[in-house]
């Protein structure tokens, strides 16, 4: 797999990601101050604000073409994100419980619904190939960069959890083969369904709500002090992954899609029903008994990624039993 190369800014959706954009496109740093130390957000989860933050994280793994390295750590940007950060973690605190129960929250998600309402359970029984394809884009955004913001918590942790995610993450990175690699079997994914496998080809084109089940792993990854929410949203992805696989491969062989759209979802039907094991009981518990006030916080991360899936799983299926695109209508190459 070759490099990836550095995307393109994506188009504005709105006053903050255009002050964002047009600032940075270009210019170094340290050749202005960056023009919007206190933004007006008016919906923390919505286009512009999601946009905003989206790029600023981006800054700290890839980058983009045309926009100096130095950004990254530019004192005026910073500012700026912290209050987009702060005002979509007040959105999050605000809907979630506050309960303090990770085996609870934990056997709670384990448990599948009655009534099928996912997304995999529409493309296992009714999705079409186009839908299908939908929900490859909306996906690519995490698993073309899959395991990189849970990468950032390793050295927050310590002893026997760190170790354990280790072994979870080395597995995320096809355990040192880079043909292995989860975002390699996703790239073949896209190309095998004849789409871009370009890193972040899509980012023009998904709603926020995809954008946001993102962020939040960028910003649990980035904060020291949201480093159990971390682990909690970790162990909700690998808990909720298998069963959704299992039904995705069964969409996908309804569909008669290509093998390596299969094998994406076939290699985490196995791979995280073992992850789940791992995160519940050798990083989880084992951090509960390193530190109980951490518990709260493993619950937060649990319930507002869960939170996040279930908007963006609300806001495809109502495009599409309206026979909509869930999709915006920009070319995403
Ligand atoms: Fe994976
Ligand atoms: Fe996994």
């Amino acid at each position: 797999m070759s490099p990836i190369a550095t995307p393109s800014l994506p188009r504005s959706r709105g006053p903050l990601s255009h002050a964002l954009i047009s600032t940075i496109a270009g210019e170094a740093p340290h050749a202005q101050t960056f023009p919007v130390p206190h933004p007006v957000i008016a919906d923390p989860l919505g286009a512009d604000a999601q946009l905003a933050l989206y790029i600023c994280y981006e800054l700290h793994y890839h980058g983009f073409s045309g926009v100096d390295d130095g950004w990254e750590w530019d004192p005026g940007l910073l500012a700026f994100r912290h209050e987009l950060e702060d005002q979509f973690l007040a959105t999050l605190r605000g809907q979630t419980s506050g309960a303090n129960d990770a085996t609870a929250a934990l056997d709670r998600l384990a448990v599948e619904p009655q009534q099928g309402s996912g997304l995999s359970d529409y493309l296992s029984e009714r999705g079409t190939w186009v839908q299908m394809r939908e929900f490859f884009a909306h996906r690519s955004l995490y698993h073309l960069k899959e395991g990189d913001p849970h990468a950032w918590v390793i050295p927050r942790l310590s002893g026997a959890a760190k170790a354990a995610l280790v072994a979870v993450e080395f597995d995320e990175y096809g355990g040192g083969r880079v043909e292995r690699m989860h975002s390699t079997l996703f790239a073949n994914l896209l190309r095998e369904a004849g789409m871009s496998s370009r890193y972040l080809a899509y980012l023009d084109c998904v709603p926020p709500e995809s954008l946001a089940t993102v962020n939040f792993m960028s910003l649990c990854g980035l904060h020291r002090n949201l480093r159990a929410a971390l682990v909690g949203l970790f162990a909700a992805t690998e808990i909720t992954t298998a069963p959704s696989a299992r039904r995705i491969v069964a969409g996908l062989t309804r569909l008669g899609a290509p093998r390596a759209c299969r094998h994406f979802y076939t290699e985490h039907i196995e791979a995280d029903a073992v992850h789940e094991q791992i995160l519940r009981h050798d990083i989880v518990a084992q951090m509960i008994q390193d530190d109980p006030k951490c518990e709260g916080d493993i619950v937060f991360g649990i319930e507002a990624s869960e939170l996040l899936e279930q908007r963006l799983a609300r806001f495809v299926l109502d495009k599409w039993n309206r026979e909509l695109s869930s999709l915006m209508p920009v070319a995403g190459g």
